[in-house]
């Protein structure tokens, strides 16, 4: 079994659409009496040449080697348009690829608004480290990047949807001798291509949009670079933190379907702003494809299709809870991009938002339903404050 692209003498294949792209990704050539997707391949050791040991064959043992994992990284890596390396989580990404690069001494700039667990992680552990943290917001302004050894975008930006400009920002970046890395998670490779916008690496949850089932976590770095791929393999191999095969497994089926996904979710979500922007009980709506939001002008530009993922503000936490208690098809839980539609109170987890500030994930249920769903259940939830 082999982890090279599909058909990479193909020359129809650099020209297929997002649909045929997701369906074909990362699947070995057609074999007579085989499946079209392997299933998973489970092991720790592989039995071995007994003379030439290892070298004899692509598979040792299974924390470096294993052919599904090889299968979903050939599939995400055609669609970032560069090789990937899979990791156990989001966060196990990230985290690997800032200690992967940075060392002492060296300066690192992340989003002030972005996934919080990435900003508690260097406070606590990088800074510790001896290597100097500075926060920006998304949307800017940012700072020269004289010094700096690597910047890490994250946009659209997890929860407030802000945008960064990926192209300018690389330039000014490079020019200075540093590296950019992107958080594709909200726009997930069909959405956005950072490596095509001059970005030197991605890295993103595929736990969200991209697998968007909910039932796995796992995270990817992704890069042309083959020295920042072989640091980025060298960590993974070393720390361990790899996912299994059969979330591997399971993730590269549910990767099959992301562009209908994703076409779903991106027209509930205009939908839905289209109801919540016509009322007044709703504050603070957010979403990058919205014509008057700040993000547009460069979410226009960048972005290949809009997100799912909304936000607004419902005033209070009461109110919100009375929200999504009357709502049949919201589901109150955290995480983004999945099937079902579902809202989080950022406040709850720690995110520097508002009380009543709702991050909705639009699911692929149809549209009609969805809306009707919503206007009843923000009806029935009333105005802010506790009912009498
Ligand atoms: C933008 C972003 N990056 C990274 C992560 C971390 O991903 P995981 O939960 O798979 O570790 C998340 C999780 O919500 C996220 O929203």
């Amino acid at each position: 079994m082999s982890g090279g692209p599909v058909h990479p003498a193909d020359p129809t294949a650099a020209h297929w659409h997002d649909g045929t792209r997701c369906v074909h990704a990362g699947l070995p050539e057609p074999t007579p009496g085989q499946p079209f997707l392997p299933g998973p391949v489970f092991a720790a050791p592989y039995h071995l040449d007994p003379w030439q040991g290892p070298a004899a064959t692509p598979n040792g043992y299974g924390r470096p080697d294993n052919p599904t994992r090889r299968l979903l990284e050939a599939a995400i890596g055609e669609l970032e348009g560069g090789e990937c390396r899979v990791f156990a989580s989001g966060q196990a990404a990230i985290t690997g690829l800032l200690l992967a690069v940075l060392r002492p001494g060296d300066t690192v700039l992340l989003p002030a608004d972005g996934y919080f667990p990435v900003r508690a992680f260097a406070t606590a552990t990088l800074a510790g480290m001896g290597v100097r943290v500075g926060f920006v917001p998304t949307a800017g302004p940012y700072p020269s990047f004289d010094g700096v050894r690597l910047v890490l975008l994250e946009t659209p930006a997890n929860p407030g949807l802000d945008v960064a400009d990926i192209a300018v920002l690389a330039g000014a970046a490079h020019a200075a001798g540093a590296l950019v890395a992107v958080d594709n998670t909200t726009a997930t490779p069909l959405g956005q291509r950072p490596l095509d916008l001059g970005a030197d690496v991605v890295v993103a949850s595929g736990t969200k949009a991209l697998t968007g089932h909910s039932d796995l976590l796992l995270g990817y770095v992704a890069a042309r670079s083959a020295e920042l791929l072989e640091t980025v393999t060298g960590w993974r191999t070393t720390t361990g933190a790899v996912p299994g095969a059969f979330d591997a497994w399971l993730a590269h089926r549910s990767l099959a379907t992301l562009d209908l996904r994703l076409a779903r979710q991106s027209a509930n979500a205009a939908a839905v702003v289209e109801l919540l922007a016509d009322r007044d009980d709703v504050t603070g709506l957010r979403w990058p494809g919205r014509p008057d939001d700040p993000a547009y002008p460069v979410a226009s530009r960048q972005l290949r299709r809009m997100p799912g993922v909304l936000s607004f503000d419902l005033g209070d936490a009461d109110r919100v809870a009375r929200f999504v208690a009357a709502s049949r098809l919201v589901a109150a839980a955290t995480s983004f991009g999945g099937l079902h539609t579902s809202a989080d109170r950022r406040a709850q987890w720690g995110d520097d938002t508002a009380p009543g500030f709702v991050r909705l994930s639009c699911g692929v249920e149809d549209t009609v339903d969805l809306v009707a769903d919503l206007a009843a259940a923000l009806d029935t939830a009333g105005t802010a404050g506790p009912l009498s």
